[in-house]
């Protein structure tokens, strides 16, 4: 019988360390390996090339996305940069317009001078299929997207992406294999930013990529290596540690994440809610499909615009202003002044990403302490 979720979270690439019995794999601070003779080595030679830490995280996030290969880095932005170096000049991208910032800046303002672009749409397969052209290599998406939670069909569009021999690509930072696995739905390639809800306790920078398709890996961990945006053993150790409860952490921050859309969507200063669990959010039924759960992240817009959102954060107690998401602790950010600045401001405008946005990172805490304070900062940000 195939382990469920947890008992891979827990055991995958983690047996007892052969030498001493230590349970947990172990957090080799070295750089180099001994040789008995040039090049015979234990399997390990010199720690950018690989590492015992490093070397166990790769199988275990590669068994909880279903995926034969797994290659870590130092960043999820690092993992995304080696997937994008699959293509060559002229070949063209399409992505969906609500995208997390920093992926954004890295196509158009690093790739695209070396001779790549980039077309970014609505998500949905029609706007997909509408964009392809003969020099389409790569379908980027994000689902649920940052900031403002949009769904994509994986199925629908791997469907197409396969039939044109193109590679979709699935950024599953926002959701975790806990709650979707893309590769199972189609998708070529999976990657992560293991710094959010991996790592699950903001102690870490890391990324990942997850393939099952052996020439993808092997040209992706050539990058790893010739490059060297590696992780080292310390936050490799971390992000296993912080796999280890993913599960758990995940209906939590899911459960409270509910109570606090419903709380903003029933509060009468809340102009708009963005959340997939809710019944007229339009991806909901794409996110009922291909998803366990909806999430831990909620948008939201106050009324008042960017004055009130300001008011909002100078009130705000318990939660805390700051970039990232995926932590244990509760997380509020404005996009357009944080996490999503790098995009100019006509394109964020016409993607629905306004000076009153506010995105939340819902934590594992107390939902009703999580609710009392946003219920006092709306109530300070929209007094009259
Ligand atoms: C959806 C998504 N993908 C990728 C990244 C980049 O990851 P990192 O910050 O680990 O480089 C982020 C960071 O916020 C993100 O939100």
């Amino acid at each position: 019988m195939a382990p469920e979720f947890s008992t891979i979270a827990i055991h995958a690439g983690q047996e007892p360390e052969a030498a001493t019995g230590a349970v947990n794999v172990p957090v080799y601070l070295t750089s180099t390996y001994a040789q008995q003779a040039p090049g015979k080595h234990k399997g390990y030679d010199y720690s950018r090339a690989s590492h015992p830490t490093r070397a166990a995280l790769e199988k275990n996030l590669a068994a909880l996305e279903n995926a034969r290969d797994g290659i870590c880095f130092a960043s999820g932005l690092a993992a995304e940069d080696a997937v994008l170096h699959l293509l060559g000049p002229g070949d063209h991208v399409i992505s969906c317009r609500d995208l997390y910032g920093g992926s954004y800046r890295l196509f158009r303002q690093v790739f695209e001078k070396f001779g790549l672009s980039f077309s970014f749409v609505e998500p949905n397969l029609r706007a997909i299929q509408r964009t392809l052209t003969r020099r389409t290599r790569m379908i980027w998406i994000e689902t649920p997207s940052n900031p403002l939670l949009y769904l994509t069909d994986i199925q629908a569009v791997a469907e197409v992406a396969r039939k044109r021999r193109i590679l979709l690509v699935a950024d599953n930072t926002f959701a975790t294999p806990y709650l979707q696995r893309p590769l199972d739905c189609g998708a070529a390639v999976v990657v992560h930013s293991v710094t959010k809800y991996l790592g699950g306790h903001s102690d870490v920078v890391g990324g990942a990529v997850l393939t099952s398709r052996p020439e993808v890996a092997e040209r992706v961990r050539f990058h790893q290596k010739a490059v060297g945006a590696v992780p080292g053993p310390l936050d490799c150790y971390l992000v296993l540690r912080g796999v280890k409860t993913l599960a758990v952490r995940m209906e939590r921050h899911c459960a409270n994440a509910g109570e606090i859309a419903e709380f903003l969507l029933r509060h009468p200063k809340v102009r708009k809610v963005y959340y997939p669990g809710l019944p007229d959010h339009p991806g909901h039924e794409v996110a009922r499909k291909q998803m366990r759960d909806f999430g831990g992240m909620v948008s939201f817009e106050l009324q008042g615009g960017a004055a009130g959102a300001r008011r909002f954060f100078s009130a705000i107690r318990l939660w805390t202003l700051a970039e990232s998401l995926g932590g244990v602790e509760s997380l509020i950010c404005h996009p357009v002044t944080m996490t999503h600045a790098s995009i100019p401001r006509k394109e964020r405008l016409r993607n629905g990403l306004t000076e009153g946005l506010i995105r939340l990172s819902v934590g594992i805490e107390d939902a009703s302490d999580l609710t009392q304070d946003l219920q006092q900062a709306i109530a300070f940000a929209c007094r009259s």
